[in-house]
């Protein structure tokens, strides 16, 4: 079969591009969160970040595009083995069990395909909110746009402010369990670093939501407020 359809249709390929996809995305998602955070500098400094991004069309289109093959890959591959595993085990058990102590399985882990749908389509409202020359924009007279004002404004709407801060929560669930995932379906096996990255992983998941859910918090109040 994988000289066929070649060596990511097995289930070893599988894991490996799912586990590779999903670890590019957290590393976009450290570069987001770090670009994000400009926003306490005040609107001069994000709006100038979010110019300098904007204004390299002939890079940042690519690596859309590089992105968006990349959360399209991670979705279907993950959709798939998730839809074969329960094709192999069509009858559900009657009661769930946790899986005992050397288990890694969590709520996290057991929920990671409720998680990851959840977070298509907050991705689909986000992206339709932000993307440059998608959303209500605010053209700033120097060229470019009011990054500053149109995310205090989407985030003073207290529905939206609502489904962030939850679907932050989901972000820190889905990495929670992902970014351990990803580390070890690439082969890390360690037997004292692996303990260590699977914390760091764990560690960093909770700071990506948190610094997420402030950011979503301090722009629904500053932007109900002006
Ligand atoms: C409070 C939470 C968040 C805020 C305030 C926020 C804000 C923004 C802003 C201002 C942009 C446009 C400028 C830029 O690219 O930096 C953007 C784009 C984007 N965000 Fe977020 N974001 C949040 C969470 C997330 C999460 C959790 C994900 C992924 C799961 C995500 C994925 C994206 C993507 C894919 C784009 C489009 C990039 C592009 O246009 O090329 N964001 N976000």
């Amino acid at each position: 079969m994988a000289s066929r359809t070649g060596v990511f249709s097995t289930s070893v390929g599988t894991k490996i591009l799912i586990g590779l996809t999903g670890f590019l995305l957290f590393l976009y998602l450290l570069i987001h969160i770090a670009g994000n955070l400009i926003v306490f500098a005040g609107a001069d400094a994000f709006n100038l970040y979010a110019h300098t991004l904007e204004s390299k069309t002939f890079l940042l289109r690519p690596i859309e595009l590089a992105l968006l093959a990349v959360f399209v890959i991670h979705i279907y591959k993950t959709v798939r083995m998730f839809l074969a595993n329960q094709e192999a085990r069509p009858v559900k058990y009657a009661m769930k069990k946790g899986a005992g102590a050397p288990s890694r399985k969590s709520f996290a882990s057991t929920t990671m395909i409720v998680s990851g749908l959840w977070l298509l389509v907050f991705l689909l409202i986000h992206v339709r909110a932000f993307h440059d020359g998608w959303g209500q924009e605010y053209p700033l007279a120097n060229g470019g746009r009011d990054l500053y004002r149109q995310e205090l404004e989407t985030l003073s709407n207290p529905f939206l402010a609502v489904f962030y801060m939850l679907s932050m929560v989901v972000v820190g669930s889905h990495l929670w369990h992902g970014v351990s995932s990803s580390v070890q379906s690439l082969g890390f096996d360690h037997p004292v670093w692996t303990p260590r990255v699977l914390t760091a992983g764990k560690t960093i998941a909770v700071l990506i939501a948190g610094a997420f859910i402030v950011i979503a918090i301090w722009a629904y109040f500053t932007g109900a407020r002006s």
